[in-house]
C-alpha cells in the first residue's frame, strides 16, 4: 500500500532547535563553501578531459538515423546558453564566496559540454561549420532568462535540471551501443563515450546540488520545503521556450525514449525525492495542497547525510592541511534526541 500525505502528517515530535538562524545561515554558507573546495580538487583529478582531444573524431560515424542528428544538435543547442546560465545568476550570487565561486566553475565544465556536442555535430558528417555558425547565431536571437529570480529556488532547479540532462545523455549512449530499443542506430563506440563524458559532468553536478540542497533542507526546512514544491510545480528544461525548433527536437526525444514524461517521473523526480529524503511526489503535492508542504522530510536520514559532508568536507581540509585555518566543524541543527526514543521509526517528523 502506498503512503498517504496524512501518514506523514501524522502526530510527530517537533525537535527543538540548537542555532539561531544567523548560525544556520552561516552553517550553508560555510558549508557550500567547503564542499566547493573539495568538490574542484576531485573534479581537475578525475574529470579533466578536453572537448577536441577527449576521443578519436576519425573514427565516429557518419551513417547514424535521422534522430541521433537532431538530438545532437539540440544538445548543443541547449548547452551554448552557457554565458545566458552563468551571467545572472552570478549576478545574484556575487557577494557569496563560495557559491559564486562554485557558478564560474560550474560554467566552466558547462562550456565544454557545448564544444563537445559542436564537435560531434560537425564529426557526423552532415552538417558544416557555416551551418553551425548561423545555427548558433540565430539560438542566441534571444537570451536566456533565470526561471526564478532566487538562488534558493535555483538549487532546487539545478537539482532536477541536471539529473535529466544526465539521464538524456546516457540513453542517447545506450542508443550508440545498440541498447536502447527504440532508437536504431549503427554501434558507434565514439558518440557513445561523447555521451559517457558530458553524462559524467552531470551526473557530478547533480551530486553537488544534491549536497547543497540538503543542507538547505537540514538548516532551512521550512522555506527549503516551500521552494522545492514551487519548482516542482513548474519544472521545465532550460532554453525550452527561446530556442528555435525546440518542438522537433523534444518530440524526437519523447518518441525515441531518450526522454519523455515517464522518463522524467521515474528516473528524475524519484532519485531527486529520494537523495533529498522527502516523500513521494504524490504525497509532497498533496501536502502543498493542503497547506503543509513544510511537514514532511526524513530528518534522521537528512541530519545523517549533511553530517557525512561536513566530515568529508573536514577531511579534505585536514589531508590538504588547512584544517587549522578554517572552520569545518559539524553543527548539529536540531535536538534528535527525542525524536530517536520515539517510538514511530518512520522518521518522519513535523518541523516547526
Ligand atoms: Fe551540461
Ligand atoms: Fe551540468
Amino acid at each position: 500500500m502506498h503512503p498517504q500525505t496524512t501518514d506523514y502528517i501524522a502526530s510527530a515530535p517537533v525537535p527543538a532547535e540548537l542555532l539561531t538562524d544567523v548560525e544556520r545561515a552561516e552553517a550553508i554558507e560555510r558549508n557550500f563553501l567547503n564542499l566547493y573546495r573539495r568538490y574542484t580538487q576531485q573534479s581537475q583529478q578525475r574529470r579533466n578531459w578536453h572537448a577536441d582531444t577527449c576521443v578519436d573524431w576519425q573514427s565516429i560515424r557518419h551513417d547514424h538515423a535521422d534522430a541521433v542528428h537532431t538530438i545532437v544538435e539540440g544538445f548543443f543547442g541547449v548547452e551554448q546558453y552557457t554565458p545566458d546560465y552563468v551571467i545572472p545568476l552570478l549576478t545574484l550570487l556575487r557577494r557569496c564566496y563560495g557559491r559564486s565561486q562554485w557558478h564560474i566553475r560550474w560554467g566552466a565544465e558547462e562550456e565544454r559540454h557545448a564544444d563537445l556536442w559542436r564537435n560531434t555535430v560537425l564529426a557526423l558528417g552532415r552538417r558544416q561549420e557555416s551551418w553551425i555558425d548561423s545555427y548558433t547565431y540565430s539560438l542566441r536571437e534571444k537570451d536566456y532568462r533565470l526561471p526564478w529570480e532566487s538562488p534558493l529556488h535555483m538549487v532546487f532547479y539545478q537539482v532536477i535540471q541536471e539529473r535529466a540532462t544526465q539521464v538524456s545523455y546516457q540513453n542517447l549512449g545506450l542508443a550508440a551501443s545498440g541498447r536502447l530499443a527504440r532508437l536504431a542506430t549503427p554501434t558507434d563506440e565514439t558518440l557513445s563515450k561523447v555521451c559517457r563524458l558530458i553524462a559524467s559532468d552531470e551526473a557530478a553536478h547533480f551530486h553537488f546540488f544534491v549536497e547543497i540542497a540538503r543542507l538547505l533542507l537540514y538548516y532551512d526546512p521550512e522555506t527549503s520545503i516551500r521552494a522545492f514544491v514551487e519548482v516542482l510545480h513548474k519544472f521545465t528544461m532550460p532554453a525550452r521556450d527561446i530556442m528555435p525548433g525546440y518542438e522537433t527536437f523534444g518530440q524526437t526525444l519523447h518518441d525515441t525514449g531518450v526522454f519523455g514524461r515517464i522518463i522524467y517521473f521515474r528516473d528524475v523526480i524519484g532519485p531527486v525525492l529520494t537523495a533529498l529524503c522527502l516523500p513521494p511526489a504524490r504525497v509532497l503535492l498533496g501536502m502543498h495542497e493542503a497547506g503543509a508542504c513544510w511537514a514532511a522530510v526524513n530528518i534522521n536520514a537528512l541530519e545523517n547525510k549533511v553530517r557525512t559532508l561536513v566530515e568529508r568536507n573536514r577531511t579534505h581540509l585536514q589531508s590538504a592541511g588547512l584544517s587549522h585555518l578554517f572552520k569545518s566543524d559539524w553543527q548539529p541543527a536540531w535536538e534528535m534526541k527525542e525524536l530517536y526514543e520515539h517510538n514511530d521509526q518512520s522518521s518522519i517528523f513535523r518541523i516547526r
